[in-house]
C-alpha cells in the first residue's frame, strides 16, 4: 500500500475535542486491515537499531506500540495514564495541545543500559512523547527514538524531540 493510500485511511474531524482543533482520527486506519499492516509495516522499516522494548503510550499508542513490539520481537512497555498502573511508578506532567495530564510508567519497566522506543499514534507539540522520554531515562534506560503514525509538525513536536537527541520519524505529516 503507497503512503498516499494509508493516509487516505486517515479522517479529519473538525472542532475536536475543541473548537478549532483540526482532529487526525487514525482509527479510520486501524479499521482497514490491509492499512493496519502496511502503516504498521512501514513504520518498522525506519527503525535501523532493535530496541529492547517499545514503550507504547495510553491509549493509541499501545495499538502502535504493540504492533512495533511484535514486528520488532520487542517486549512492550505501557506508559499510563497516571493512576492506572498497579505496582509502583514515577510519573511526569506535560502540557497538551488541549489540557494537562500526567504519565506514569512501573518504576522497574525498564533497567539501566536498555533501548527503549517510544511509539505513539500521533505527535502535536511533543509534551505526550517528552514525558515518555522523561520517565525512560529516570529509570536509567536510554530512549532509543520515537515513532508515530502522524506527525503534525506545524505544533513543533518533532523539533522539541530531535532537539533532545531522540531519532524521530513518522509515517506522514
Ligand atoms: C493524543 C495522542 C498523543 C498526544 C499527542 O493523546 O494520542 O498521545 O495526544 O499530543 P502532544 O504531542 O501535543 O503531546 P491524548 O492525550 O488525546 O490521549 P488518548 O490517546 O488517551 O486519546
Ligand atoms: N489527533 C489525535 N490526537 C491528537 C491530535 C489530533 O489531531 N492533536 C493532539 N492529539
Amino acid at each position: 500500500m503507497s503512503p498516499d493510500q494509508i493516509r487516505a485511511l486517515v479522517r479529519t474531524i473538525p472542532d475536536h475535542p475543541r473548537p478549532g482543533i483540526m482532529f487526525r482520527d487514525v482509527t479510520t486506519l486501524l479499521l482497514d486491515p490491509a492499512g493496519l499492516a502496511a502503516a504498521i509495516d512501514q513504520l518498522a522499516e525506519t527503525v535501523t537499531h532493535k530496541p529492547d522494548l517499545v514503550a507504547g503510550i495510553d491509549a493509541r499508542g499501545f495499538v502502535v506500540g504493540t504492533g512495533l513490539a511484535l514486528r520488532l520481537g520487542c517486549g512492550l512497555l505501557l506508559v499510563r495514564k497516571d493512576g492506572k498502573l498497579p505496582g509502583e511508578t514515577i510519573a511526569e506532567d506535560y502540557a497538551l495541545e488541549y489540557g494537562t495530564d500526567r504519565l506514569a510508567m512501573h518504576v522497574d519497566a525498564c533497567a539501566p543500559g536498555q533501548k527503549v522506543l517510544i511509539a505513539d499514534d500521533l505527535l502535536a507539540t511533543g509534551g505526550t512523547a517528552l514525558a515518555a522520554a522523561r520517565l525512560v531515562r529516570r529509570a536509567g534506560a536510554e530512549v532509543a527514538g520515537a515513532r508515530f503514525l502522524v506527525d503534525l509538525p506545524d505544533l513543533g513536536g518533532s523539533a522539541a524531540l530531535r532537539a533532545e537527541g531522540i531519532d524521530t520519524a513518522s509515517l506522514m505529516e
